[in-house]
């Protein structure tokens, strides 16, 4: 073939090829390229630091990360008069290298506490200090670095109540506003999000959620976004629900972060599974996902980040105790049709 018809060729194909935004599953190319929003993932430090490849497939396909576990309370406050920050700074400085958004998750959460905090024993004005100093310690020191914090994770019953926490037991209800303003005078500079798993389909929860959030800014607390953290599965909820979440929460001017996405193919704990047929049906979820997010406005979409992204580290076989494939490669990273659709779909 002469040299000027294969150069066609090729353009024809590199064109109609964008068009239709055909791929392969094939990602030499970047996955956040495709998307006019940041694309992230939850990593797990030591993996990213022990496995070349889970830290290619990471470094190349994300541009926004979290750490999944080391900036939870006990990681980075492990004593009273100690902060523990060799690790997280160390992942700060290759997010940076990287040009990785950095994301902190979190500063105040029920979980992941550290056994001190619990067993504190100090009056009234001591609790005070001790959670304003845990909050703007770790804020200060990753001032410029973290660009967003989740402040409050997971605050909020179903029914629409305040979780029972150390927290809300020794600082009263106001302890969530007053996290933001001492997160916020720590770094003017962070977004602050309130982050939480099921606002998606519960709007009791959602609607308690927003009016805490709403009459709190209307008090001049700055409060930037919200995080749909987004642990679903291919039965629940339905797209619908989630549609209809994100249009409201949006309607109240918040960025919107899906924050830690993964979607079960095995919920109810089958066996046999058909991975093949599952593997597909979880493809078409998360293009619809996708679809809904890019109904926002553009200033709004704060990013989709995926928690992990190889089944293998992945956290919902050990914690639920079943076979399941939630993320976009395999454990072996190799691509999976989740990952092949949501290029078309970015
Ligand atoms: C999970 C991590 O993925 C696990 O490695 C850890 O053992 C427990 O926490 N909601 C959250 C995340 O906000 O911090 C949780 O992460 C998953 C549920």
């Amino acid at each position: 073939m002469k040299h000027t018809h294969l150069i066609v060729l090729i353009c024809v194909c590199f064109f109609s090829c964008k068009k239709n935004k055909t791929v392969s599953c094939n990602d030499a190319n970047p996955l956040h390229e495709e998307a006019e929003f940041k694309i992230g993932a939850a990593i797990d430090l030591s993996s990213y630091y022990a496995s070349i490849a889970y830290r290619n497939t990471a470094d190349r396909q994300f541009n926004s990360f979290t750490a999944e576990n080391a900036f939870k309370p006990n990681a980075l406050h492990p004593d009273l008069n100690h902060f523990e920050f060799a690790l997280a700074d160390s992942f700060s400085l290759a997010c940076a290298r990287g040009d990785k958004r950095l994301h902190g998750h979190t500063l105040l959460w029920h979980s992941a506490l550290p056994n001190w905090i619990l067993n504190y024993q100090g009056n009234e004005k001591e609790w005070q200090n001790l959670f304003k100093q845990h909050i703007q310690t770790i804020v200060s020191h990753f001032k410029g670095r973290v660009k967003a914090w989740d402040v409050v994770n997971e605050a909020f019953n179903e029914d629409g109540t305040l979780r029972k926490s150390i927290w809300l037991e020794k600082l009263g209800t106001a302890y969530i506003e007053k996290a933001f303003e001492y997160a916020h005078e720590a770094d003017a500079d962070a977004l602050l999000f309130y982050n939480d798993y099921g606002l998606e389909f519960n709007p009791e929860k959602r609607v308690a959620v927003l009016s805490y959030l709403n009459n709190m800014r209307s008090r001049g607390v700055q409060v930037d976004g919200i995080g749909l953290q987004l642990h679903i599965s291919l039965s629940y909820p339905d797209i619908s629900q989630i549609n209809e979440a994100l249009q409201e929460i949006s309607a109240y001017h918040y960025q919107v972060h899906l924050s830690e996405v993964d979607i079960s193919i095995n919920p109810l704990n089958q066996t046999n599974l058909n991975k093949e047929k599952l593997f597909e049906q979880q493809a078409q979820l998360a293009a619809k996902l996708v679809l809904a997010y890019k109904q926002l406005p553009n200033d709004q979409q704060y990013g989709i980040t995926f928690w992990g992204f190889s089944d293998a580290y992945s956290w919902i076989p050990t914690y639920y105790g079943r076979e399941d494939y939630p993320l976009l490669y395999t454990g072996d990273f190799q691509p999976k049709p989740m990952y092949c659709k949501l290029k078309e779909t970015l």
